[in-house]
């Protein structure tokens, strides 16, 4: 079979031998990399995908000829360049060709200027399409993640960028995260920008699965293999060939397990419970964890050598307390989304509740903001229980400096709203612009998201 030298610009079909000696020579004196082959036979299987070169192809071939070749191209990409040559008499197949999207065509005898200069335009142009190309799933790649990973926080822009270099990435990653931080939707982002998003994405909680059961779910088994395995299985890892596995909760996944799992991680085979025959897997595995692995593996619990191999890239995604700047945005988008869906009109949110939910030092994170947003926006109660004295942390204080804390809560809430100058800000606060300025001064506050320019 035709196998591709990767840097190759030009491919070169025809089925005259010497022709295609004398062209190769013409195109290596040209500093041009060639390849040659006397039919189509075996290019469209060999193609790589986003290949940046040209196909110079004679129309009169055995098996595929050269028109026949431009329709099945077209159908892998249909902005490869293919130049024709054509013998005399011809002409009327060429035009045929050129209307079906050829680049070009030359007529024998030809110039080898000629052949050139059409070949160094084709390359160019076909950097130009996938350079295009490229931008374009960037931007398409920068869009989805923009609108399923939310924040303006330093912390949640890092993340967003953290994802968007490991995703087309072939290493396997660990992320970190408190329960409700975002662990899945960083998965299946991932999963969805790499170059594996059309093979399956496939989850599976290393904690919830019965001991007795976990081998054959991630394993499989043959028919046999053990009381009640009457068929042959295939395990999740088998069905994740060509995708990506997300292993979540792996910190509770039992000891045994652990070991198979080492082994299929280092050699990337997997063996069916029963079965010694070793099916080679071709996986991206994502784990994640709201533990310290090293410290469970201080304390035996998980395995230290597995722990460093699942570590080879690794994205910590902070608690929603860590990251104050997401809280009021959050809310407001998810209030937003659940008015939506309930078709009802958004509530107002004063100054006091927005003072609430950022205190609140939110244990079950972005889940927990998203559950309290659709309970407001429904008219409930916010059911997050924070003691005023929390809000700054003040407690055990003089009545002055709380009352302080209290007043540098409520200016710093009402300063992260979208406003779009300071003037504003006083308005909602009820107070005199001078006042507000002496106390953004007094309290440090920042005030650079003001003025209709959120950082981000
Ligand atoms: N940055 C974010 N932007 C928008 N939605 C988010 C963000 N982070 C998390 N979410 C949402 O919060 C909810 C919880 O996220 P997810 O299930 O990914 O968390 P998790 O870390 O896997 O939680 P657990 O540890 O409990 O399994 C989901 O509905 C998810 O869509
Ligand atoms: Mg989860």
């Amino acid at each position: 079979m035709l196998k591709f030298a990767p840097d190759t610009e030009v491919l070169l079909l025809d089925d005259d031998e010497h022709l295609r000696t004398a062209l190769c020579q013409t195109f290596e004196l040209a500093g041009i990399r060639v390849q040659a082959q006397g039919s189509a036979e075996g290019l469209l299987d060999a193609l790589p995908a986003q290949w940046p070169g040209v196909v110079v192809s004679d129309i009169r071939m055995p098996g595929m000829d050269g028109l026949q070749l431009l329709d099945e191209l077209a159908g892998i990409d249909a902005q490869l360049p293919v130049l024709l040559i054509t013998g005399h008499g011809d002409v009327p197949l060429a035009v045929q060709a050129m209307r079906a999207g050829a680049y070009d065509f030359l007529q024998k005898p030809f110039a080898s200027d000629l052949l050139l200069d059409s070949v160094r335009r084709a390359l160019d142009v076909r950097r130009l399409v996938l350079e295009n190309r490229q931008l374009r799933m960037a931007l398409a790649g920068q869009q989805q993640l923009g609108e399923r990973l939310l924040g303006h926080s330093v912390a949640a822009r890092r993340l967003r960028q953290q994802v968007q270099a490991l995703a087309p990435l072939p290493a396997d990653v660990l992320i970190l995260g408190e329960t409700g931080s975002g662990k899945e939707v960083v998965a299946r982002t991932l999963h969805d920008l790499s170059p594996r998003c059309n093979a399956p994405f496939v989850a599976i909680n290393a904690g919830a699965l019965a001991e007795s059961v976990i081998e054959s779910e991630l394993f499989g088994h043959e028919a046999g293999a053990f009381t009640g395995a009457q068929k042959k299985r295939i395990g999740k890892f088998e069905y994740a060939q060509g995708g990506t596995i997300f292993l979540d909760e792996i910190e509770s996944m039992n000891p045994e397990v652990q070991v198979k799992l080492l082994r299929l991680l280092q050699e990337r085979v997997v063996e069916r419970v029963g079965s010694n025959q070793l099916i080679p897997l071709d996986i991206r595995v994502i784990a994640a964890t709201k533990e310290d692995l090293l410290l469970a593996a201080d304390e035996g619990r998980f395995r230290a050598d597995l722990y460093y191999r699942l570590n080879v890239a690794q994205i910590q995604i902070p608690p929603l307390r860590e990251r104050q700047d997401d809280i009021l945005p959050l809310f407001t988008h998810f209030m937003g989304q659940a008015c939506q869906k309930y078709q009802i009109a958004e509530p107002e949110l004063p100054a006091v509740k927005r003072v609430l939910l950022l205190g609140h030092d939110w244990p079950g994170n972005v889940r927990e903001l998203q559950n309290a947003a659709e309970r407001f926006a429904l008219g409930l109660d916010l059911a997050i229980s924070t003691p005023l004295q929390d809000l700054a942390g003040k407690e055990g204080l003089p009545l002055p400096q709380q009352v302080e804390a209290f007043e540098r809560a409520l200016i710093a809430a009402e300063l992260a709203r979208e406003h779009s100058s300071l003037r504003e800000v006083a308005e909602a606060l009820q107070i005199p612009r001078k006042t507000l300025h002496d106390k953004i001064r007094k309290y440090g506050l920042d005030q650079s998201s003001v003025g209709g320019n959120p950082p981000g």
